[in-house]
Parts: C-alpha cells; sequence; structure tokens
C-alpha cells in the first residue's frame, strides 16, 4: 500500500485519481484550498485519510501546506494536480509554477523526500517560455505548463533517488476542461495513477512526459540543462527556498 497526497483534490482529476488510488487500496491525502472545499473533498473522495488546507496562490500557506503533510509523516507520491487556467496571470504562476517548486523542496519527512514525483503539464507547454526575468509578474497557462515540465526535469536531475515524471492528462471535460472537451475522462487521470503507485518497470524511471501512459517528447526547450538551472535560480531568488 502506497500513502500519496493529491493537491486540488477536491474535484476534477485530482478527485479521480484520489478514488481510482484507494480502490487499489492505496491511502490518500487530499489537500483543497478552504475549509469549505475540503469538506467537498472529503465527500467527493469517501475513504481517503484525510484533507489539508491551503491556498496555494499564498506562498505562506503552501510552506504551510508542506509542514501540515510533513507531520503526517513520509508520502510514497505527491501528485501535484492542481492548477488554474482563465485567472489573472500572477496567480497562475502562483498555483501552477510557484506552488509545485515549494512544496517539491519542503515536503521531507523523517529525512525521507516522497519517492515519486508526479507533475501535471499540458500540451499546451509547447507554446510556453521560460520567462526568467518576469516570473513574477505573472505567466499565461501555456508558460506555467513549460515552467513544470523544467522543474520535473531540474528534479530528475538532481534527485536520482526520486522518479520524477510530468504528464499531459489530454483537453478532458471537467470543470477546467469544460463540457465539449474531446479526449477520454478515463485516460485524463490513469497516468497520474500509474506513475504514482505502479509497479511496472516502465511506470518507474524519471524525467519523462507521458500521454496516457505512453512516454512522449516535450518541447525541445524544456531539455535544455542551462535553461532548467536558469529557472529553479530564479525560483530559489523570488522565494528564498532552495531546491537541494
Ligand atoms: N482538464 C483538462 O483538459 C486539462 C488539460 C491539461 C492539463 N490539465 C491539468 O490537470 C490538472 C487538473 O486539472 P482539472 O482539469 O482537474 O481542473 P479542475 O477541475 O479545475 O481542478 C483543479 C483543482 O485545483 C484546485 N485549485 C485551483 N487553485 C487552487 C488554489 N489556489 N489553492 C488550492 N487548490 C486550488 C481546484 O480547487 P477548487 O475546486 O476549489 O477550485 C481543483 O481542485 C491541472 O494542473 C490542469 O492544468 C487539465
Amino acid at each position: 500500500m502506497a500513502r500519496i497526497l493529491i493537491t486540488g483534490s477536491a474535484d476534477g482529476l485530482g478527485a479521480l485519481a484520489a478514488r481510482a488510488l484507494l480502490s487499489q487500496g492505496h491511502q490518500v491525502i487530499l489537500h483543497a484550498r478552504n475549509p469549505a472545499r475540503a469538506q467537498a473533498a472529503l465527500a467527493a473522495v469517501p475513504g481517503a485519510d484525510t484533507v489539508l488546507v491551503a491556498d496555494l496562490a499564498k506562498a505562506d500557506e503552501v510552506l504551510s501546506l508542506a509542514d501540515q503533510a510533513n507531520a503526517l509523516g513520509p508520502y510514497d507520491a505527491v501528485i501535484h494536480n492542481a492548477g488554474v487556467y482563465q485567472v489573472p496571470h500572477e496567480e497562475i504562476f502562483a498555483v501552477n509554477s510557484l506552488a509545485p517548486y515549494l512544496l517539491t523542496c519542503r515536503i521531507e519527512s523523517e529525512g525521507q523526500k516522497p519517492r515519486r514525483l508526479i507533475y501535471l503539464s499540458s500540451g499546451d507547454h509547447r507554446g510556453g517560455r521560460a520567462l526568467l526575468n518576469n516570473l513574477e509578474r505573472g505567466t499565461s497557462y501555456a508558460d506555467s505548463k513549460f515552467q513544470i515540465l523544467l522543474l520535473m526535469k531540474a528534479v530528475a536531475r538532481a534527485w536520482p533517488a526520486v522518479y520524477a515524471n510530468a504528464l499531459d492528462p489530454g483537453w478532458v471535460p471537467t470543470k477546467m476542461g469544460g463540457p465539449a472537451a474531446p479526449d477520454d475522462l478515463d485516460e485524463g487521470y490513469a497516468t497520474q495513477v500509474w506513475l504514482a503507485a505502479s509497479e511496472d518497470k516502465a511506470a518507474k524511471v524519471s524525467g519523462k512526459y507521458f500521454y496516457h501512459r505512453k512516454p512522449v517528447r516535450c518541447a525541445s526547450g524544456v531539455e535544455d540543462t542551462f535553461l532548467q538551472d536558469a529557472y529553479i535560480a530564479r525560483l530559489e531568488l523570488i522565494s528564498g527556498v532552495k531546491l537541494e
């Protein structure tokens, strides 16, 4: 049985992944933005262990989420699922880019980092940029999904004992995807469930980008190790929190 934390699991792909992992016998810790959404998360995912509360748009609450999570003990996997789309660019940067970085740096309990880290990117990352000198002013959705791939690649290089991977869930009909989304909703959470808990050799890799459980190429800019390092250095400077 694996112990898995999923950010943004009050509904959408986070709640669906949580339910799938529970049905496989795993232990799931949920996360929601405020107490009311935390109640909704527990109602949407019966059987979850508990729910942690933090607004990921606020860096101090993100750091407190890491502390709350660490107090519960070490994790086998963290799924960095929470995301926003049609909101101001400052909020997109805070939730989609900075929060997963801070949680990646800070979630460590009893000297153990999570053994698997899974990051939700998007096919939209192909139109994204690193924006090194303008991060604080905010990023577009595409930029944020490019940046989360830089983070994943940097983590995979820095921490060889951890499986760090990312995925494109496809354009699927959640609150974010909208009712007309054409891709298969079940495939939208299958990859993160598999990466989080499967003993399949193909899931125990690092530095890969997946679509429907198959490794696919990401935008070539993401592979640039100098860009990865420069991006992490900018996040360190902005937040005062180091990836180590
Ligand atoms: N759906 C798609 O077609 C699609 C395509 C590509 C990538 N993705 C990615 O997949 C991930 C999941 O998306 P989804 O489709 O499941 O979207 P969703 O239904 O909108 O769910 C997003 C989740 O993130 C939470 N969240 C957003 N802002 C937050 C904040 N400030 N603090 C705490 N939690 C916050 C939301 O909480 P509330 O419910 O309280 O708002 C919700 O639980 C995202 O990273 C998204 O970018 C989705």
